[in-house]
């Protein structure tokens, strides 16, 4: 994929799509006045994952669209800090999502989509910088 200052919104194709063992790492620095950001692994027909720091409801969201929004999953707390940089790490495991910010567990999310193979898509939006980001 790509590195240094790389401008938000951010999209990549995922040759071949997820599969269990395959991981994202993602270097940037939050912005000064954040909103929100957004980390989305997508398919053809919705997301399959939304990973979305909210600074304004001091809260994390995860959901899935596939059609319409299904039900949330929160973290209350959120391990980005504004103007701070940070590190994120979204790996599949063999039944959810893990997702690691600064070297520790952030989030768990069970798969609802289950055809991994099938999403292709990685995409970033809202108000951050990144510097790095590698799929492996
Ligand atoms: C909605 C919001 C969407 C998405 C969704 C996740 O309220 O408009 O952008 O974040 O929540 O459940």
């Amino acid at each position: 994929m790509a590195s240094e200052n790389i401008k938000l919104p951010y999209k990549s194709i995922i040759d071949g799509g997820l599969q269990p063992g395959k991981s994202f790492f993602i270097r940037g620095v939050v912005n000064p006045n954040p909103y929100r950001i957004q980390f989305s692994l997508r398919h053809r027909f919705g997301i399959a994952f939304l990973y979305n720091p909210r600074f304004d409801q001091n809260k994390v969201v995860c959901n899935t669209w596939d059609g319409q929004w299904g039900k949330e999953e929160n973290s209350t707390s959120v391990p980005f800090v504004k103007g701070q940089p940070f590190e994120i790490t979204i790996y599949c495991a063999s039944n959810n999502f893990d997702v690691s910010v600064d070297g520790k567990h952030a989030f768990t999310y069970a798969y609802r989509f289950q055809k991994l193979n099938e999403i292709d898509v990685f995409e970033v939006l809202g108000d951050a910088q990144l510097t790095c980001v590698q799929a492996a």
